[in-house]
């Protein structure tokens, strides 16, 4: 499922010219509290963070972060190794990452990403809402390869830093009078980052929170417009989605567009994938201006959802060669012509009854079985048996492949 899964991923990400790139799965824990924000959930309180002993002097206590998130170290190397200029502005990493979470179905403290970012000089059209459509009607495109049906594209406008200086004013001012009645992490976010009481989870919140304002409200002109042109260029590309005004993600660097799919059958962690544009982070991170948008799919998710869905994706052995007492050389040879011809080949063993070796040959789910005894190989024609249909016919060496394969 997963090889399936990231071999869909591969081919659909080439055809938008995606590049892969491998980051490190630590790097200096500050890399992460300045990209993804100190108030964040994240940074705060799901980090895996220690000391390094350090080999010099010199990096003796550095403090170390196993990766939560691709998208700060795509960044730093994009930035560190000026991949810009050499046209490498569409990457994507596959791989895992740790946040110290509850665990629960859907919900690890390692698990995996497919991330995929595009980043570059405003020049260069990053800034473009042709590319924030590009990357979600990418998306759409791979769930609809990879037979996922049932999903729904959330959409909203986070705004710009400007955009959201108001409405965090707005937020304080409206939370003032009842963040007394919330939970301790919202009294606290109430006051830093009024923002990330979106991400509250609490039941007894939510009613409060139904109250705020929405971030809709205090969009400039220019996020409108921007926020327009995406939907505008999604329905002419017949991409479905829906208006959630409520979606704000749970990382800071977040700027206009933000997005999440969900699917009905993953249960309460419903998010099969996250991202949104994040048009300051390369600065932040002490770089060029270099406007972006990605996404990053929770691979583990993807999987599970697939299995509610699809079936028969696996490729099962096309055939099971059975030797009889003595024939394990003879059976290895025409294993080994079939497996020359692109088969799947189980080879059994010749100490097997013959009823082990159908039994053998089932289990695996294997379409034929092949019989390898001194007579067939005598007589250069083996007696193919379709497990299935209990259907045997002859065929001689030199034709096998080809009528496995019909
Ligand atoms: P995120 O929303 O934190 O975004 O994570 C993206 C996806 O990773 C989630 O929708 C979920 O499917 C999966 N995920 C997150 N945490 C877990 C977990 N503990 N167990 C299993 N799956 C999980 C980001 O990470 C951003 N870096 C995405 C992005 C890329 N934005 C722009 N570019």
């Amino acid at each position: 499922m997963w090889n399936f899964v990231e071999a869909a991923v591969r081919d659909v990400f080439r055809a938008y010219n995606f590049q892969e790139i491998r980051t490190p799965i630590f790097e200096a824990t500050e890399l992460f509290a300045r990209g993804v924000g100190e108030e964040t959930d994240i940074v705060s309180k799901e980090m895996y963070t220690w000391e390094d002993r350090g080999r010099a002097e010199s990096d003796k206590g550095q403090s170390l972060t196993l990766r939560p998130e691709a998208t700060a170290g795509i960044v730093r190397a994009y930035i560190e190794h000026k991949l810009g200029d050499r046209g490498l502005n569409k990457l994507y990493c596959i791989g895992p990452m740790f946040r110290r979470e509850r665990p629960q179905k859907g919900r690890y403290r390692q698990f995996y990403q497919i991330d995929a970012e595009i980043i570059g000089p405003a020049s260069a059209g990053s800034e473009s809402p042709a590319r924030d459509a590009e990357i979600l009607e990418m998306l759409a495109t791979l769930l609809d390869r990879l037979g996922i049906r049932d999903w729904n594209l959330e959409l909203n406008s986070v705004g710009t830093p400007n955009d959201r200086a108001a409405f965090n004013e707005a937020l304080r001012k409206a939370l003032d009078p009842v963040k007394d009645k919330m939970c301790g992490d919202c009294q606290r976010r109430a006051v830093t980052n009024p923002l990330r009481v979106f991400d509250c989870k609490v039941p007894e919140d939510q009613p409060i929170i139904e109250t705020l304002p929405r971030i809709t409200q205090f969009l400039s002109e220019d996020s409108r417009e921007h926020f327009e042109a995406v939907q505008e260029i999604l329905k002419a590309v017949g991409v479905p989605f829906r208006i959630n005004d409520r979606l704000v993600r749970g990382l800071d660097y977040y700027t206009r567009t933000a997005f999440e799919f969900t699917h009905g059958a993953l249960g309460a962690q419903n998010a099969i994938l996250g991202g949104g544009r994040y048009d300051g982070l390369s600065e932040a991170l002490g770089g060029p201006a270099a406007p972006g948008i990605g996404f990053a799919i929770g691979e583990d998710r993807l999987v599970m959802s697939l299995k509610e869905t699809a079936e028969g994706v696996l490729r099962k052995p096309d055939a099971y060669v059975a030797p009889m007492a003595g024939m394990n050389a003879a059976a290895a040879r025409l294993a080994r012509e079939l497996r020359r011809h692109d088969l799947v080949v189980e080879l059994g063993d010749d100490t097997f009854r013959l009823k082990k070796s159908f039994e053998a040959a089932t289990k695996v789910g294997a379409k034929y079985i092949l019989i390898v005894g001194e007579n067939e190989v005598t007589a250069d024609v083996f007696s193919l048996k379709n497990l299935a249909t209990g259907e045997q016919v002859s065929v001689p060496r030199r034709e096998l492949a080809a009528r496995i394969r019909a």
